[in-house]
This record gives C-alpha cells, structure tokens and sequence, in this order.
C-alpha cells in the first residue's frame, strides 16, 4: 500500500510558493496510479499552536484553503480532505509519542528554531504547544500509516522527527507503526520561492506574496512591483539574471512554449536571459511576459473558486465526510498503537477478566 498524506495550516490563503513548493506535487499523486491513498489535512491543531489567541483567524482560513485546494484542481472524489481537531485519535497518540522524545531533541529541531525566532517565543516564553507540535506532526502522519509524505523542504525536520518516534515506537512496543519517507519537490528552484521583494521566502506575512486567488488586477501590480536587478536602469545596461525576482520566477514558471504565445522574440528562457545580460532588453517587457504566464495559470484557479464558491454546501459535505473516513482510520491505528501499548483494556471483556484471573490466581504476572 502506498498511503500519502499531507496537509496545511489554515492561517492564510495559499499562494504560488505553496503551488510549486508542494500543491503540484499533490497533482501528480492523485493522478499516480501507484498510489492507493491521498490524504491532505487542514491542520487547524497545529495552526492554533501558534495562533492560540487568533481561533478566528484559523477558522475562516480553513474554509479559504478548501476553496484553494479545489480551486486548483485537487479532486474530492481522489483525495480525502479532513479537518485536524475534529480527530481525537490525533491527540491520542501525540500523549503517548512525547514520552518518546527528549527536550533535547526538540530544542535541535531548526525548523522550530528558527519559527520561534519569528514569533518571539525565545524571550517572551514558550508555549508547550507550540515547542512539541513536531510530535503532534508524528501522530498526523503515522495515524494514516502514511510512508509519504509529500512536504517543502522546510518539513525535513518534521519527518525526521517521526522517524525516529516510529523507530524508537516500534524497538519498544513491537512493529506497530508506518516508517514514513520524505518527498521533496522536484525542481530544487521550487523548494523556497522568494518572495516578490526577492528578499526572504513567500510568506503571507512578509507581505511578499502572490496568492492562488488573485485577482488580474492584483497580480499585474504584484508582478509589476517586482524586485529585479537594481543596476540595470537603462534598457541598454547589462543586466543580472541571478537574484533577479523575475528572472528567478521565469526558472520555475516558464516553459518553452510560452515564447511563441507570449513572447516571440526569443524561442526559449535562455535566449531571453542572454539578452537581459548583454544589454537591450528591459525589466518591463519582462514582468509583462511573465504576468501572462502566471495569470493564465491562476485564471483557471479563479473560474475554479468561483464555481466552488457557488456551492459551498458541497464544499462542506466534501470536508464532512472526508473528516468522518478520517477518523475511523485515526481510530483504528490508535486503538492498534494502544493495544502494542498493554493500555487496551476493554478492547476484549473475556480475555482482559482471564488475564486478570489468571494473575490473581498464578500471583505473578506472565509477559503477554
Ligand atoms: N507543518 C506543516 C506545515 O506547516 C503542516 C502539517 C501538519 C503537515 N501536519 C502535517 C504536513 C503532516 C505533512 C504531514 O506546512
């Protein structure tokens, strides 16, 4: 069985770093025929670790990423979409895995590093929350027996996290859980798209974002305020194509075929780049090109939302019932986890009153 799962926190709408840097990958499992299931998790818990004091944030981006996932093409009838806090078993075993990890370990972790530096946790104090969600990531991941995981780079140090709980589960309860593998996307470029500024990772709250939902309007302006090469002022200098935003956005966006429709005077990036470099070739005709790549991309998107955004009673019964599958397979491993743990006890009344006689009557107690 090849079991994928993934998912977002529900803090902001999606935007084109999430498409390259993990939405399209999710594209490529639902129509890959080698795998048997697609989970991808609004993972509302995680989110509210960091935005404990924001729940209405959380939940109206909850439905916003829906509408992004669908909007994009991701299909309810493939994929099992869920919401996170609605599944108990979650919480469940994230108790019983944080006996598994020592703060040492966590305070290694340089994804959560370098959040808590964001977030100001380092001298304003630390949630407990917040500081052990990576184990709450374990708990998603090996509840669906997931052995992919489909994530940006910046989630290596989640899924090396949950190796090593599935690894140090299993050498002591017995072979219980899924080992899970990483799956990167393809394009190195695509791992972290910088921002419009050019100057640190996409991010909503950098303000640097083009989000899936942009309008034409909005993209122009984004696209036209992009940071390119500061010393390139007249059209005939040379220009640089390193570090250049646009340029950086052409590697990952543009295939050849947008020349002839876009753009003939070149018939491939290289050409265009070649120009830039010598001298003649100016950033606006650039960023123009480059809009009509993104906007016919994210014009679909649109047509997309609006449709869904027309039937939100359909929305809610996709997330209804795929939450409603999610559980009853959350349940299952956790009772699963639970019984390789000796804590199931009322998982059969017969055996657990013989087990009890029996170590009554023996007064000593037989390894099961
Ligand atoms: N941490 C992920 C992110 O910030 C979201 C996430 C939560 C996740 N649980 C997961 C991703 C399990 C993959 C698998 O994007």
């Amino acid at each position: 069985m090849k079991i994928a799962l993934t998912g977002d926190r529900p803090t902001g709408k999606l935007h084109i770093g999430h498409l390259v840097g993990s939405l399209e990958r999710r594209l490529e499992l639902q129509n890959d025929n080698n795998i048997d299931k697609l989970y991808i998790m609004l993972a509302d818990s995680q989110a509210l670790t960091d935005n404990y004091d924001n729940p209405e944030k959380v939940r109206y981006n909850v439905i916003e990423v829906i509408l992004d996932y669908l909007s994009i093409g991701l299909d309810p009838n493939i994929v099992t979409f869920f919401i996170q806090s609605e599944l108990p078993a979650l919480t469940e075993l994230t108790f019983y895995y944080l006996n598994l990890v020592t703060t040492a370990r966590l305070e290694r972790n340089p994804t959560v590093k370098s959040e808590m530096q964001m977030r100001g946790f380092n001298d304003g104090g630390l949630p407990v929350g917040f500081y052990t969600y990576p184990i709450s990531q374990a708990a998603d991941i090996t509840a669906f027996d997931a052995n992919i995981v489909p994530v940006g780079e910046d989630q290596k140090p989640m899924i090396e996290q949950t190796r090593e709980i599935v690894q140090r589960f299993n050498y002591i309860y017995g072979e219980t859980l899924v080992m899970p593998e990483i799956l990167l996307p393809k394009n190195n470029k695509s791992n972290r798209l910088v921002g419009i500024d050019g100057q640190a990772k996409m991010s909503k709250s950098l303000n640097n974002a083009i989000f899936l939902s942009d309008d034409e309007k909005v993209l122009n302006q984004k696209v036209m305020s992009m940071y390119t090469d500061p010393n390139h002022i007249e059209i005939n200098d040379p220009g640089s194509v390193d570090g250049n935003t646009v340029f950086t956005y052409l590697d990952v966006f543009c295939k050849d075929e947008h020349f002839d429709k876009y753009l003939k005077d070149y018939n491939n990036l290289n050409e265009m780049k070649e120009h830039y470099k010598k001298g003649g070739l100016g950033d606006v005709k650039c960023k123009k090109f480059l809009f009509n790549i993104l906007n016919e991309k994210l014009s679909v998107y649109r047509e997309n939302r609006k449709m869904w955004e027309s039937k939100i009673s359909e929305v809610y019964e996709i997330i209804y019932e795929g939450t409603k599958v999610a559980k009853e397979v959350t349940n299952r491993t956790c009772e699963r986890v639970k019984s390789a743990m000796k804590i199931n006890y009322f998982a059969n009344k017969q055996n657990m009153i013989s087990e009890w006689e029996k170590f009554l009557s023996e007064g000593t107690w037989t390894k099961r």
